[in-house]
């Protein structure tokens, strides 16, 4: 989501592909909780499935789907234990509520790759301060340059927001690189 280097226009779906360093910088945080080999991790919105790849090196078992092989999440009625994907920046709110609604049924887990500051607007209260499975904000250090061969500065800070249905407590804020 928000993957606009300076200088580019938004492109079709939010297609932008996630570095492999984000998705490895997520990997130790949810290694508690997701269990390499054994887990089921579902990728909703996999694009050409960078994201798949790099959780896949790290041995994880991951299905992918996107809305440009006809399937498209909102619509989807699975219970998944894991799903862990970058949405649309245009339907990030939708996509939360949905993978809780998802996951929630199985006490699972979901993490998402969002903005920075995604989590300050009131108007997505529901998702941190008053939900009790928000359980990690991982800030990433260094900032995601979606466009190998853009000349641009990155414009935006982005954190992995996790929530968890079996986390108990606030959630806690963590730094990677
Ligand atoms: C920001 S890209 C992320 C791609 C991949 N997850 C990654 O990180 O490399 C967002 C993806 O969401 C897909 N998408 C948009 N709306 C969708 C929907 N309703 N259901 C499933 N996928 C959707 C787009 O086709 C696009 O591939």
């Amino acid at each position: 989501m928000s993957q606009r280097d300076s200088g580019y226009e938004r492109i079709g779906f939010d297609a932008y592909e996630t570095p492999e360093w984000v998705t490895s910088a997520l990997v130790p945080f949810v290694r508690g909780r997701i269990i390499p080999r054994q887990t089921i991790i579902h990728e909703p919105a996999a694009g050409s499935g960078r994201m798949v790849a790099a959780l896949r090196r790290c041995g994880f078992f991951v299905t992918a789907t996107d809305i440009m092989n006809g399937d498209d999440f909102l619509l989807a009625t699975e219970n998944y234990p894991a799903i862990i994907t970058n949405p649309p920046y245009s339907h990030a709110t939708v996509f939360i509520e949905h993978a809780l609604a998802l996951t929630k049924p199985v006490g699972g887990i979901v993490a998402m790759l969002l903005r920075a500051d995604f989590d300050s607007a009131q108007t997505r209260n529901h998702l941190f301060n008053d939900c009790p499975a928000f359980s990690q904000k991982i800030v990433l250090l260094r900032r995601i340059k979606w466009f190998e061969k853009s000349e641009g500065q990155p414009s935006f800070n982005h954190a992995w927001y996790i929530w968890d249905h079996e986390h108990k407590g606030p959630p806690t804020l963590r730094y990677a690189k």
